[in-house]
């Protein structure tokens, strides 16, 4: 597989744990607890590929307003309104999707990637997208819809989901062609972040847990 196969998350100690980075087309996970930093990954990952990759990215917001995004990642060094300025961002939330059926949400979503002719398409988060409407059947349309049109179109998916600590995975992650976890673990008086890749098909990909840092950027190392 060629490098270009591949899309570097820009993420220091991440790419070295999958081959360089992300297969182009492909829809990934990120699963974790609320806090442990799926927000953080998936703007790094969509700041960077826009930033050095040149690649054109959707990033849909659905927990946190564009506005709150921003102003956080800003913070970490991830300006995300710079990046949409220069043109190959688009950040969407929830406000522009509110009060829709699912149906015309991904229609929606599917859209704007044709419009700007995005390359990558990040939904942060698939969970809190679903809240509103959660039958198991909506669920299974949505995976097959998203997996079926975007991959066809070569766009790579990262959709964050919530997780509660020790529940395993319905639908999606079946679906998804990888599967990243993010955890916080108690060690002595304080937590540390972790990430361990669960599956990434076509990748020979490290089956360590590896330590997160998200200052002053974001970086994996070892555990
Ligand atoms: N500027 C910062 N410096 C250091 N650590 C930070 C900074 N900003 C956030 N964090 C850490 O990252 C965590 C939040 O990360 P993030 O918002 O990406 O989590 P998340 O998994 O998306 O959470 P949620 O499920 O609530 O959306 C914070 O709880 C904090 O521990
Ligand atoms: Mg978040």
């Amino acid at each position: 597989m060629s490098s270009a196969d591949r899309i570097p998350t820009g993420i220091d100690g991440l790419d070295a744990m999958i081959e360089g980075g992300l297969i182009r087309g492909d829809m990934h996970l990120l699963a974790g607890a609320p806090g442990t930093g799926k927000t953080i990954l998936a703007s790094t990952f969509a700041y960077n590929a826009v930033t050095l990759q040149k690649e054109r990215v959707i990033y849909a917001s659905f927990e946190e307003s564009a506005e709150y995004l921003q102003r956080n990642m800003k913070k970490l060094g991830i300006d995300l309104s710079a990046a949409e300025k220069a043109g190959n961002l688009r950040v969407i939330d929830l406000d522009a999707l509110k009060g829709k059926e699912l149906e015309s949400n991904i229609q929606l979503l599917i859209s704007a990637v044709k419009e700007t002719k995005s390359t990558i398409l990040v939904i942060d988060s698939l969970t809190a997208l679903l809240l509103a409407t959660e039958s198991k059947f909506e669920l299974r349309a949505f995976m097959k819809t998203v997996y079926k049109t975007l991959k066809n179109q070569g766009v790579t998916t990262l959709m964050t989901i919530s997780q509660t600590p020790g529940m395993g995975f319905g639908i999606e992650g079946f679906v998804a062609d990888s599967v990243m976890l993010l955890e916080n673990v108690v060690e002595k008086d304080q937590f540390k972040t972790r990430l361990m890749i669960l599956k990434m098909r076509g990748t020979e990909h490290s089956k360590r847990f590896h330590t997160v840092s998200f200052a002053p950027k974001m970086s994996v190392s070892k555990y």
